[in-house]
This record gives structure tokens, C-alpha cells and sequence, in this order.
């Protein structure tokens, strides 16, 4: 049912050696279930993984790792208005966006090709080229591990953020407390392209298309993300490694004026939303190594691996890369993936 002391090097996608003293793949609820009640289990820490994309280990893992491998992709529901679209937690998340497109359910097209899990979307809320998990999701089934007992949370519990949801605020994403099993997406039946942000426009008006399909809008965020981010099986990375800062509408404005090329995007609440990979690129931090481990030549906002790195070369880079950027700008960068 259960492994010991498992190496996790291949199942981060940053290869970060570190080993977990308990190891399950969890194919199924019933075992997720019978796992967290097992009595030599009970009572230890666990870590439930998925595609670990966004994970950075800073050593080996006592307690248990779950693996989630749970399958199943079906339409949940339909009305009027909505598909409901359903993934079980392990689906891989770039295959259950080409699905829902090959069957005629459009809308996370803006989506394509993010690494991970389906179940892996809610807690981070992934999001990518204008749009967010949050846009589109409407139930997220969990496992309440510590009480065996199956849960619900509605778009509204899940209390979405950028980079951001009440799993993560709770901590519950390194407690262990929830798996979360199943994931169900509400997609309007009467879509429309979300093509404003500016890089996506750009490769459209490139690719000559005015009015995308929504085939359109997936090829051109997959040629966009193959051109500028490292495919982990190359390039050991974990994705964006640093937040995007948000901050006061004022300091963004006197900081824009100083730096007038500084990409600035003004969020919902009137803060501003600060391109993190252009501040990099300007403290020279792009594509240069520091040991073994870099920010990426052609996004600065992604650490790469460049072979036999250990997570103290990865916290030199960021405590490097952050001191730059605070010295130069004032601004503090928080790392984005999860650190266990
Ligand atoms: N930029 C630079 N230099 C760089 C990188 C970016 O000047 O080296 C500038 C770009 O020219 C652009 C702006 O910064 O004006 C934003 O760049 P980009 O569109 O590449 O997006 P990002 O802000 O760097 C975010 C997400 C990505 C997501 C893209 C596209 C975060 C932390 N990252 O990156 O998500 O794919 O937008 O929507 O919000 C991830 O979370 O792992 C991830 C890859």
C-alpha cells in the first residue's frame, strides 16, 4: 500500500534530490481513505503531490508523500447556460485542457500547457495570458484527511486570489489536511476569446488572425509558452520562481517614473501589479548562473536547474536575486512555488 523512503529527484520537475520516508500513489478515494486511517501512518505529516511542478524541496520529507494519481475526465453536468466539466485530481493538466477543447467545451484554452496536476489548480490558482483557474471553477471535492471524511468547497469557499485560495492560506497544502480529489469546471456554452493580454494579441495579430477560434487561442498560447519557457525536461525549472509584487498605486506610479519601461498592470483593487521578470532582467540576473543553478536567458522570472543542483544552491541564487532587487527597486520579492 505504502513505500519507504522513496527518492523524490523525478517527481520535481526542478530534480531537487530529497527523499520521502513514506510514498503512496494514490489510484483511487477508497485508498486515499484507507492511507490516512492506516495505523502505522496515523498521526504523521504528509504532503499531497501532484505533478511537482511548483514544488521546491529543501530536504528529505519525514511523513508521508501522497502521490495523487487519480484518472477520470467526464462531462459532470450540462444546462442551459454551462458545461460542467469534471477532472479527477490527477489528470494532467495540459491533457484535460485539450480534451475539453477536442470535445467542443472551450474556455481554458488560455490555460494550455501549464504543468501539473487538475487537482494541483485550485490551490495556486494557476493562471496564464489573462485568464485564472478561478474564472472558470466551481466545486472542489476533497478528502478531509484527518477525519476520513469526503467535503465540498464552492468557488466562493476556495476564496481564489492571485497565486492565492484558502487551501494555501490555511496552510492546508503543506499540513496535509485535504486532498483534494476532483475538480469541476463551469464553462459558459456562449464563449468568447479572452485575447487582451498583450503578448497573446500580439501573437495573434502575428499569426493573422482577428477572430479566433478557440483552437486559435490554444495554438497561440502554446507557441507563446514554447517560445519563452523552459521545458522542465531540458531545463529543470519549477515555472515562475518569484511573484509578480503588487503594490500601492502610488509607489508603482513614482517607481514608473523612474523606470518608465516598468510593465505595470492595475488590478481589480487599484493596486499595481509589477512585472518581476523585468525587474530581474534589469538587475543583469537574467540568464546569468550563480553554482549550478540560473534565472532562465529567455524569461528571468524562471530558475533553472543546470544540473546537480541542491536546494542550498537554489536558496543562494534567491537570496541573491532578492537582495538585487530590493537594493535596486524597494521592491520584496516572494518566491512562488511551494517550499516543503
Ligand atoms: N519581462 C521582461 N523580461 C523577462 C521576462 C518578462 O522584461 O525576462 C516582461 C515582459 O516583456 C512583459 C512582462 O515582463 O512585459 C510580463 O512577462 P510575461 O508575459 O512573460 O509574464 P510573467 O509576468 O513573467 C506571468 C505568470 C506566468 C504566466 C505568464 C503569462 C506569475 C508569477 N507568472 O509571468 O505563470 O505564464 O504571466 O500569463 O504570475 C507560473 O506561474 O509558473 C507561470 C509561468
Amino acid at each position: 500500500m505504502f513505500q519507504t523512503q522513496i527518492d523524490l529527484s523525478a517527481r520535481n520537475t526542478l530534480t531537487l534530490p530529497a527523499r520521502a520516508e513514506f510514498f503512496a500513489a494514490v489510484d483511487s478515494v477508497e485508498q486515499l481513505a484507507a492511507l490516512a486511517r492506516h495505523p502505522d501512518l496515523v498521526g504523521r505529516r504528509r504532503f499531497v503531490l501532484g505533478g511537482g511542478s511548483n514544488l521546491v524541496l529543501t530536504g528529505d520529507f519525514s511523513g508521508l508523500v501522497l502521490h495523487m494519481n487519480l484518472k477520470e475526465k467526464s462531462l459532470a453536468g450540462e444546462d442551459g447556460e454551462h458545461y460542467y466539466v469534471a477532472a479527477a485530481a490527477g489528470e494532467n493538466w495540459s491533457d484535460f485542457v485539450r480534451w475539453t477543447l477536442e470535445q467542443g467545451w472551450p474556455g481554458l484554452e488560455n490555460l494550455s500547457l501549464i504543468p501539473g496536476t487538475a487537482g494541483a489548480a485550485p490551490i495556486q490558482n494557476i493562471g496564464a495570458y489573462g485568464v485564472e483557474a478561478g474564472d472558470f471553477l466551481h466545486l472542489v471535492e476533497a478528502l478531509d484527511l484527518d477525519a476520513g471524511r469526503p467535503c465540498k468547497f464552492s468557488i466562493d469557499d476556495c476564496a481564489l486570489g492571485y497565486r492565492e485560495s484558502l487551501f494555501k492560506r490555511e496552510g492546508w497544502h503543506l499540513s496535509g489536511r485535504y486532498a483534494i480529489t476532483r475538480v469541476i469546471f463551469r464553462l459558459p456554452k456562449r464563449w468568447r476569446p479572452r485575447a487582451a493580454y498583450g503578448e497573446l494579441a500580439a501573437e495573434l495579430v502575428r499569426a493573422g488572425i482577428s477572430q479566433p477560434t478557440p483552437g486559435e487561442m490554444a495554438a497561440a498560447v502554446i507557441a507563446l509558452r514554447q517560445r519563452k519557457l523552459p521545458d522542465p525536461a531540458e531545463f529543470p525549472n519549477a515555472g515562475s520562481f518569484f511573484q509578480n509584487p503588487i503594490v500601492s498605486a502610488e509607489f508603482a506610479a513614482a517607481l514608473g517614473e523612474a523606470h518608465p519601461g516598468l510593465p505595470r498592470y492595475r488590478e481589480a483593487d487599484g493596486r499595481v501589479k509589477l512585472a518581476a521578470g523585468w525587474l530581474i532582467e534589469q538587475t543583469g540576473w537574467k540568464g546569468r548562473n550563480l553554482g549550478p543553478v540560473g534565472m532562465y536567458e529567455k524569461q528571468a522570472l524562471v530558475l533553472v536547474n543546470r544540473g546537480g543542483a541542491t536546494f542550498r544552491d537554489v536558496q543562494n541564487l534567491t537570496r541573491a536575486v532578492r537582495e538585487a532587487i530590493l537594493a535596486r527597486f524597494g521592491v520584496n520579492l516572494v518566491p512562488e512555488p511551494v517550499f516543503l
